[in-house]
């Protein structure tokens, strides 16, 4: 089904970063034009593939010049632009601004600027379940806990409350820990799949925090962009909500024998590393049971397979191939 879709002009905001530089490639082939907008705070340029059919803009998607010259342009709107979990902590008005403030801004400008628009996607956050007890989560669960599971929940309810006022055509998905080709450390916020490879090519130990029993829902970017794809063009989540993740839950310990176990180096050395103010989510695994019943998406990889696609792909890299999408 995904093959078959097709795309007007499509603005990805955040598309120099991990998920957005991929979707940017995955989108391109499907889409009349893909307009990328980063302020490269966390992205890189590298990330962004050159082709005519796609512009970067480097700039900060919320302001004003940029919504008014680009969205009136396209049809497709994918917002994922993003200030980290760690940052909020440490910068929470740049979090409030970016995360919060300008979703709202991209809301409304596109209200007033965005006359063809057929679907705007908000890729918000796992986080919103905090240190849940009932896993894995569903949907209509929340305990917010740190600055950016507050902008990002509140940006979902700008969302609805488009989609409910004005009739816009949102639809939100919450991601859980997206790992592999794409992510790479050389982000200062990168996810811990991203920091182990770095380590392992290093040559340093796997920095566990805490006991490392502490567990996370992995899922494979390539099955993430599958689920934002599949939500943007049915018409039946129009004004949904989705969980996207596997609900299977995986220790840090797990994750890092995995990890030595793929690239030939099982038994490799873990150190003890301090914990943030960050760190205080034990559990985490969300029910995707929604995804999987109305619109048919199943992730299609396992810890190990993805994890073996992962390091394939930081080989190529290392030695100046690229995967195409
Ligand atoms: N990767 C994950 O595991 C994960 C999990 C849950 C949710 N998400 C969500 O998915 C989206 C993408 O995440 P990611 O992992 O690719 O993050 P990322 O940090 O790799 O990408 C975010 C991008 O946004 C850009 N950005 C920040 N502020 C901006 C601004 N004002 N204007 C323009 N660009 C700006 C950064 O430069 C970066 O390139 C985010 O919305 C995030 O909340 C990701």
């Amino acid at each position: 089904m995904i093959a078959n879709m097709e795309f007007g002009n499509v603005l990805i905001t955040g598309g120099a970063g991990f998920v957005g530089s991929q979707l940017a490639k995955r989108i391109g082939p499907l889409a009349s034009h893909v307009y990328v907008v980063d302020d490269l705070s966390a992205g890189s340029p590298n990330a962004v593939i050159s082709s005519d059919k796609i512009t970067f803009i480097k700039d900060s998607y919320y302001r004003e010049e940029v919504l008014e010259d680009v969205l009136p342009r396209v049809q497709w709107i994918f917002h994922l632009a993003c200030r980290s979990l760690s940052l909020s902590v440490t910068d929470s008005l740049e979090d409030f601004r970016t995360n919060l403030y300008g979703a709202f801004a991209l809301l409304e400008k596109a209200r007033a600027r965005c006359p063809l628009l057929q679907r705007i996607v908000y890729t918000s956050t796992a986080s919103v379940y905090g240190n849940a007890d009932v896993r894995p989560t569903p949907e209509a669960f929340y305990q917010i806990t740190t600055p950016y599971s507050a902008s990002k929940f509140s940006a979902e309810h700008y969302f609805d409350v488009y989609a409910r006022m004005h009739g816009m055509p949102t639809t939100i998905v919450r991601l859980s820990n997206v790992y592999g080709p794409g992510q790479v450390a050389s982000n200062p916020y990168c996810g811990v799949v991203a920091k182990f490879f770095e380590c392992l090519e290093k040559g340093d130990p796997f920095p566990v925090i805490g006991d490392g029993l502490q567990t996370r829902d992995f899922t494979y970017v390539d099955d993430a962009l599958d689920a934002i794809l599949l939500a943007a063009v049915s018409p039946n989540s129009v004004g949904k909500l989705y969980n996207i993740g596997t609900g299977i839950e995986t220790t840090i310990l797990r994750l890092a024998a995995t990890i030595g176990s793929v690239a030939g180096r099982p038994d490799y050395p873990i150190v003890c590393a301090p914990k943030r103010s960050i760190d205080h989510i034990q559990g985490r695994s969300v029910d995707s049971n929604r995804i999987r019943q109305e619109l048919n998406w199943f992730p299609t990889r396992t810890l190990h397979q993805g994890l073996a696609e992962t390091h394939s792909w930081l080989k190529q890299r290392s030695s100046g191939e690229e995967r195409t999408p």
